[in-house]
């Protein structure tokens, strides 16, 4: 399969850069920038490369450089900004920093017929982000395009290199994917062949050949990642070999582990170990009221619980399964450049069960080259439900760090009860899909209300509903009244427990999302 190489100097768009060749059908991998070329596990199959953008500077101390090794690759070579940039640097011409920043729209004309632009019009508005620009292009270069102020694009017609200033994977930037199709299939010549359909029968084959005939573990936690590699590995292997386990905590939203089970044995499981640990769990969170110090219980019991029951399973040498995404890698650090940030942390659990499989090359991740919203449509061709797939992320400890104060199965029945009017009210509304997160928070307070004559204390419960890109920042949902109202009546009615509830209207920053 053909395959364009993205190399990351820690631009925020690189990941676009990469998703929207593959969206035309292209297979496109990000690498490290500053990955030396023979560190790169080069194949034949590499038909272009691409230099991203970056917030560094090309005259920072420490701007990450690439290796000029991949110059003689002797496949096309596109850089975008600074990857442009860094290009005009390398070949002895002159980048200078910008008086004022240019952010945004920018309309370029190009100077001559090109393929990069064919079939594109010559002016055409495009999105820029720069402090940096190119005032000499490099030698052997040829300016192709102007913006009003500073050379847009250059190209060396020897060397097959393409420079360009502005942004293509932007969607504000007008022909940006037509700029991108003709890089990748008019200059590298790359044949569409990667599609989720073609990609399925090749990662069935994969897992049949890797696993063989061993058994092959998965732990499930009901989200979306690590049901649909249990869909994946039971349209992969013969059901006796897959062993599924999911262990209900207690702190689970309503009807959650019956519902995991449910969609399970429909996609053909038959060594399913719903393991119920609620009282271990609970018995552990006793009296326990600090998050960091629930948080840790409730992760140390995951890993203890895991074990025992793994234990008892006594299935010899088998595969670890695990959900592992493309920007999980990305976020570790592992897929991509030093520079790009670790952001979530608690996304990349490392248990001793995952560290020894690891070393003795027993882990499976079959969604390791996947953004999420293909994992999604993979999961759609195994036969995965949409509201598995479009469900809303849940934090790993369940209700725990959503119950402020102890957690005990009282107040988690009382969030639960809650939680299930919210989401089903969302549901009914539509709302459900234009929010990135919604759940209810029980607090630890108590308030008063009345009923009939008497006065009545009673928990308070927060709604929260955010819309997000990846969890990193979050807006609050803008509600109307009449909604916010209704559903606050519908919870108060049939909790009864429960006396008050209130919205939280902040934003991430400064609030995280869970409450704890
Ligand atoms: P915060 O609260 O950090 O949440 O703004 C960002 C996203 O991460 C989820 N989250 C967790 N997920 N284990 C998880 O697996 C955790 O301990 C955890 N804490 C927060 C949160 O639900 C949101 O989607």
């Amino acid at each position: 399969m053909d395959k364009i190489i993205v190399l990351d100097y820690g631009s925020q768009t690189t990941q676009l850069i990469a998703r929207r060749i593959r969206d035309f059908g292209v297979y496109s991998d990000v690498l490290p920038g500053d990955i030396p070329f023979r560190e790169a596990d080069w194949t034949d199959e590499v038909k272009g490369i691409i230099f991203s953008g970056s917030p560094y500077s090309v005259y920072e101390e420490d701007a990450p450089m690439f290796d000029p090794a991949w110059l003689e690759a002797g496949v096309p070579i596109l850089g975008i900004c600074y990857g442009f940039q860094n290009l005009t640097r390398h070949f002895g011409g002159r980048v200078e920093a910008l008086e004022k920043k240019e952010y945004g729209r920018s309309r370029i004309t190009y100077r001559e017929e090109n393929p990069l632009f064919a079939a594109i019009p010559e002016n055409f508005t495009s999105w820029m982000s720069h402090g940096d620009s190119i005032k000499i292009p490099g030698e052997g270069f040829r300016v192709i395009a102007d913006s009003e102020h500073h050379i847009a694009a250059a190209f060396h017609p020897e060397k097959r290199i393409w420079g360009i200033q502005f942004h293509p994977e932007v969607t504000h930037c007008e022909y940006g994917i037509a700029v991108l199709e003709n890089f990748v299939l008019k200059i590298c010549g790359a044949v569409r062949g990667w599609s989720m359909s073609s990609y399925l029968e090749q990662v069935k084959a994969d897992i049949a050949a890797r696993v063989g005939k061993r058994p092959v573990l998965l732990l499930i936690s009901g989200g979306v990642d690590s049901t649909v590699v249990g869909g994946l590995l039971l349209k992969s292997l013969p059901a006796e070999q897959v062993h599924l386990m999911y262990i209900d905590t207690g702190m689970m939203r309503k009807n959650e582990s019956d519902e995991v089970a449910r969609i399970l044995k429909t996609l053909g499981a038959v060594n399913l170990y719903l393991i119920r640990a609620e009282e271990r769990f609970l018995g552990a969170l006793q009296g326990v009221t600090e998050p960091e110090k629930k948080r840790k219980i409730i992760g140390d019991m995951f890993v203890r619980v895991q074990e025992e029951e793994i234990g008892k399973l006594d299935i010899g040498d088998y595969f670890l399964a695990q959900g592992t995404l493309y920007t999980d890698l990305i976020e570790s650090g592992k897929g991509v450049g030093k520079k790009a940030q670790v952001i979530k942390s608690h996304h990349n659990v490392r248990t001793p069960l995952i560290e020894a499989k690891r070393a003795a090359g027993l882990i499976i991740e079959p969604l390791d080259k996947l953004y999420k919203d293909e994992v999604r449509a993979l999961g759609k061709l195994v036969g995965i439900a949409d509201t598995i797939l479009f469900r809303h992320p849940f934090p790993g400890p369940g209700l725990g760090v959503r119950i402020m104060g102890e957690v005990t199965k009282e107040r988690c029945d009382i969030l639960r009860e809650a939680d299930a009017v919210f989401i089903s009210e969302l549901r009914k509304r539509g709302l459900y899909d234009r929010i990135w997160q919604a759940f209810c928070v029980l607090l630890n307070d108590r308030s008063v209300g009345v009923a009939g004559d008497a006065r009545k204390y009673g928990s308070v419960v927060a709604l929260r509903a955010i819309i997000s890109k990846d969890g990193m920042t979050a807006d609050v949902y803008p509600f109307e009244m009449k909604d916010l109202l209704e559903i606050s009546a519908l919870i108060t009615n049939s909790v009864k427990e429960v006396g008050r509830v209130v919205y939280d209207i902040t934003s991430k920053p400064p609030a995280t999302i869970e409450w704890e």
